[in-house]
């Protein structure tokens, strides 16, 4: 049953019902932008795939350099879960599995992750307080809605059920996603913070949303591009392809056009940044 939703500022609230109370619409807009739609109903595309796993990359780079930067900081230290959350080295092998060894040279970085990224250095540098809002937005999702997201993906990209191509989505170290949620919820509620702080890292949870959003909004439009840019004689081919496992397998003769695309798509993300 939907308990009413109190008035943020209300200081007689646990943090964590706070933010989930107050992100409850930002979060059905991300669930329901086309993106991210398309992407439940399984019509995920390689290209897709391997833009979003690259924004994520430059993202939790950009988020755990600030972590570690405040680790101590009693603002975030009681939310630092190294070995349990972060997604940085997992990301990396994701990266060289869908770019390749070259992989630091070859993933685009679009203007939406940039913002981000731009975002999350103001926070972790200027008000360190406010990380809160993004690793939960950013962590409690992934351990939520993220594990539904994984299986899709592994489906409909035809991904080896061993988790290659996928590492982003799995936490090893977390053995259930319910109780690890529980432990970080009262880590959040165990953070003191005055009323204006509290405020603040609401509002902040709420724009980390719409970042999510703004990254998936420009992402369809890169993919709409590209399909619009592709001739119709060779659209079912490339279409046929993006089912195909990462590159590195069975390759002989392929290996031209995946490049060319690659570039193709990368020049697109380019021409997309500020
Ligand atoms: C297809 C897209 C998505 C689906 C299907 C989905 C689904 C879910 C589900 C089932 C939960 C658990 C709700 C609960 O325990 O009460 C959840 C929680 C959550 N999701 Fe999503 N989600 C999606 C997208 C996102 C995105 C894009 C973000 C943010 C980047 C996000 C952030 C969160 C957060 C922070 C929670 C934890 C809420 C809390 O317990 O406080 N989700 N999601």
């Amino acid at each position: 049953m939907e308990h009413p939703q109190q008035p943020e500022d209300s200081m007689s609230q646990d943090l964590s019902e706070a933010v989930k109370a107050a992100s409850r619409e930002v979060h059905s807009q991300a669930e329901n932008s086309e993106f991210m739609k398309n992407f439940q109903k399984g019509q995920v595309t390689r290209d897709g795939f391997k833009l979003l796993m690259a924004s994520l990359y430059h993202i939790y780079t950009a988020l755990e350099a600030e972590i570690e930067d405040n680790k101590e900081n009693p603002v975030y230290a009681p939310l630092y879960f190294p070995e349990e959350l972060h997604r940085r080295a997992a990301l990396e092998q994701d990266m060289a599995f869908w770019y390749g060894p070259r992989w630091q040279e070859a993933i685009p970085y679009t203007k939406a992750t940039r913002r981000y990224v731009r975002r999350l250095q103001e926070v972790g540098r200027t008000e360190p307080e406010l990380l809160v809002a993004h690793a939960y937005t950013r962590y409690l999702g992934d351990l939520s809605g993220g594990q539904v997201l994984k299986k899709i993906a592994q489906k409909a990209l035809d991904l080896p059920s061993s988790g290659e191509g996928v590492a982003f989505f799995t936490f090893p170290h977390v053995v259930s996603a319910t109780k690890f949620k529980q432990l970080y919820r009262s880590r959040m509620n165990s953070l003191e913070m005055t009323p204006e702080v509290r405020h603040r890292v609401i509002e902040e949870v709420k724009s980390s949303f719409l970042l999510n959003i703004q990254l998936f909004e420009e992402l369809q439009e890169l993919l709409t591009r590209d399909t619009k840019d592709q001739s119709p004689s060779k659209a079912p081919e490339l279409r046929r392809r993006a089912g195909s496992r990462a590159q590195g397998e069975g390759l002989r003769g392929r290996r031209l056009p995946w490049a060319l695309r690659e570039g193709h798509m990368a020049r697109l993300a380019a021409s997309s940044v500020s």
